[in-house]
């Protein structure tokens, strides 16, 4: 069991890719700049993705030319081929993450491909990364369910999460999609991968839509994981994943594990206020 836990918040990705309303760049740059006094040391502040594929995250670009960034935050957004990486680049972002899925199905309706043509396109992604000495972060969608194809198999997600690492991330989130995990299945999984992957090259990426997040991360912990994604006031989804509902609430996670259990110094308070503020604005 690990003693500290790490928060990686995807909110403002995450959180804000599947919303009705676009929310306006100056709230989620406000939203970020909140986000970046609460003590979180990595912030995914949106996607270098296609504007006709995913509207939401339009005008990323403008949001890290614009935040405000903390001492010691780390400022990162998701890359899906090497045109993305070429703008994250331009806008100075810290960290980027490419993103697989361990379903066929769910490949092509995300990312327009097979599962294999998408780590194909990486290839140009991680040689320029090295280059220019950027981490990269690799997700793995539909770890247990697929919403197209039901039950995935542990063994299709170990084989996409050892190709990302051997492609040179230095860590794979393991993307709970539709949120569908339960510590059975989460337990069977990590079961698989924590024979074959260090275990902390792992994080957890759960959707919360049947209450079982926390308890995915009990699981997670228990399988020496570390590092776990969240979303502020547990917004979250993505536009390919009908049924996918919000993320682990960065503030329930917190609350469930005790502040002192985390890796960061953080300011519950000022979780609260970040979370109040995007409540307000997703009604407005
Ligand atoms: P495509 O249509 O197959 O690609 O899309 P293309 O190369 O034919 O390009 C089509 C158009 O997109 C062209 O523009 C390109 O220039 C442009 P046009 O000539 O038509 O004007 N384009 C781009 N524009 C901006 N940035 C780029 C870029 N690349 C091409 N990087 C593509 C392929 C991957 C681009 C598209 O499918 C796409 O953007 N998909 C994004 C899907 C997405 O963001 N999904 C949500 C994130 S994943 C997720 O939420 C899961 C996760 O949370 C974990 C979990 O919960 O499981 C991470
Ligand atoms: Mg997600």
């Amino acid at each position: 069991m690990v003693e500290t836990i790490s928060i990686f918040e995807v909110g403002p990705r995450d959180g804000l890719q599947n919303i009705k309303n676009e929310i306006p760049v100056n709230k989620k740059i406000e939203l970020i700049n909140i986000l970046s006094t609460t003590g979180i040391g990595k912030i995914e502040c949106g996607s270098f993705v296609s504007a006709k594929w995913v509207p939401q995250m339009r005008g990323t670009n403008e949001i890290f030319e614009e935040i405000i960034r903390g001492d010691g935050v780390k400022y990162t957004a998701l890359t899906p081929n090497l045109k993305g990486f070429e703008n994250a680049l331009h806008a100075k972002v810290d960290e980027v993450a490419v993103f697989a899925a361990a379903s066929e199905t769910f490949s092509q309706k995300n990312v327009n491909c097979s599962i294999d043509e998408s780590l194909a396109r990486f290839r140009d992604l991680f040689k320029k990364a090295r280059e220019k000495k950027v981490p990269v972060r690799g997700y793995v969608s539909c770890i247990v369910d697929c919403p197209y194809e039901g039950k995935i198999s542990p063994e299709s997600v170990l084989k996409v999460a050892s190709q990302l690492l051997d492609m040179g991330c230095y860590e794979v989130s393991l993307g709970d999609t539709i949120g569908r995990g339960t510590p059975k299945t989460i337990e069977e999984l990590l079961k698989v991968l924590c024979s074959e992957i260090n275990q902390k090259k792992l994080a957890g990426h759960f959707h919360d839509t049947s209450d079982t997040a926390i308890r995915n991360v009990e699981i997670g912990l228990k399988y020496g994981l570390s590092t776990f994604d969240s979303a502020v006031g547990g917004l979250g989804g993505c536009p390919y994943a009908p049924g996918a509902k919000g993320n682990l609430n960065t503030r329930s996670l917190i609350e469930a594990f005790g502040i002192n259990s985390f890796n960061e110094d953080l300011d519950l308070d000022k979780i609260k206020f970040a979370e109040k503020y995007i409540g307000k604005i997703n009604q407005d």
